[in-house]
């Protein structure tokens, strides 16, 4: 008989299809919110499951489903896994990088841009019919072209903004990482290595790429925000937590930082009322990596995980490869 798996959010019809010819599917096409104890009703048994960063697969979930062979996440970040708990149990773990590099990269570009130029901010204002006259100031914001752009977190999403920040805006481009990018890459994107602290000392543009994990949380706290230009703005597009939101929030309310624009919350869909109540920051519901033809790529390399790996033996994306020589 067929493997069984478990969809845990709603997904493409063409998805469940394509799982459906290897797999007895069991899928959440009404996309109800499962608690915890619903998730591990709906998984117990399962060999499979698809999952994006919505569902926590942790060590208990997983004493409670001990048929679960493989999680394949529709998402790059996999910070929804406790991977060591699932390798110690012989789960393998797949996550959906590369496909959503360049999607991903030209929303934190966008998201820089509303964010210096007060897109949003001058947008609410004519909304509001508040529009009475022009003024040579109004919704006066920073430059793009010719600034230094400062990237926390080099991964292909970084180089990704740091490309389109030196070839296409002039940008003097800092990055910093916790290892180096070897020469050649560093010349393709025209990025220099600094330390942290200094990067936030000069950048008037700072990008955060960075994956969570326990010694990411808080990369941005009061202490960092002090050291940025009150000139500067930041930007979130990697995961709540990475950034202390209140610290930010109140950086924002007294002019201490420029403006900012987050796309990722300590703990999202809430969002911290004190960012509600500042004006100068641009907000927008994790949706980095949403274009159609991109969430439909995410879509099928979790997809390609699931039947690569539990008809195949040969996941595409492993995370934690280890599981795969153990069994
Ligand atoms: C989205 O946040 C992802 O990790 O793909
Ligand atoms: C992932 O973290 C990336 O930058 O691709």
């Amino acid at each position: 008989s067929k493997p069984k798996i478990l969809v845990a959010r709603s997904v493409f019809p063409e998805t469940i299809a394509r799982l459906e010819a290897h797999f007895e599917v069991e899928s959440n096409q009404d996309d109800q919110t499962w608690s915890k104890p619903q998730l591990i009703q709906k998984l117990h048994g399962k060999q499979g499951a698809f999952t994006t960063g919505s569902e926590r697969i942790d060590a208990e979930v997983l004493a409670a489903c001990p048929e679960l062979k493989i999680c394949a996440n529709m998402a790059v970040g996999y910070n929804n896994f406790d991977v060591d708990e699932m390798t110690a149990r012989g789960v393998l773990a797949t996550n959906a990088p590369d496909v959503l590099t360049e999607t991903t990269a030209d929303f934190g570009f966008a998201l820089l841009m509303a964010t210096a130029r007060r897109i949003t901010e001058s947008e609410h204002f004519l909304r509001a019919g508040k529009w009475q006259k022009w003024s040579y100031d109004m919704f006066a914001g920073s430059d793009i072209h010719g600034a230094t752009l400062g990237i926390i977190g080099m991964g292909r999403i970084g180089q990704g903004i740091a490309r389109r920040g030196a070839h296409g805006f002039g940008m003097k481009v800092i990055y910093h990482n916790r290892s180096r990018l070897d020469a050649q890459l560093e010349a393709e994107c025209k990025a220099s290595y600094v330390g942290k602290e200094e990067l936030l000392k000069t950048a008037d543009h700072v990008v955060l790429v960075v994956p969570y994990s326990p010694a990411s949380h808080h990369t941005i706290g009061a202490a960092e925000l002090a050291l940025m230009k009150p000139t500067a703005t930041l930007v979130n597009i990697a995961r709540g937590g990475i950034v202390d939101d209140a610290a930010l929030a109140a950086a924002l309310r007294e002019k201490r930082l420029s403006a900012a624009g987050l796309d990722v919350f300590e703990g999202e869909p809430k969002v911290h009322p004190a960012l509600l109540e500042v004006p100068n920051v641009v907000l927008t519901p994790h949706i980095a990596s949403a274009t159609i033809p991109t969430r439909r790529a995410m879509a099928e390399l979790a997809a390609d995980n699931l039947v690569g790996f539990l008809v195949h033996g040969k996941p595409v994306t492993p995370l934690n490869p280890a599981v795969l020589g153990g069994k």
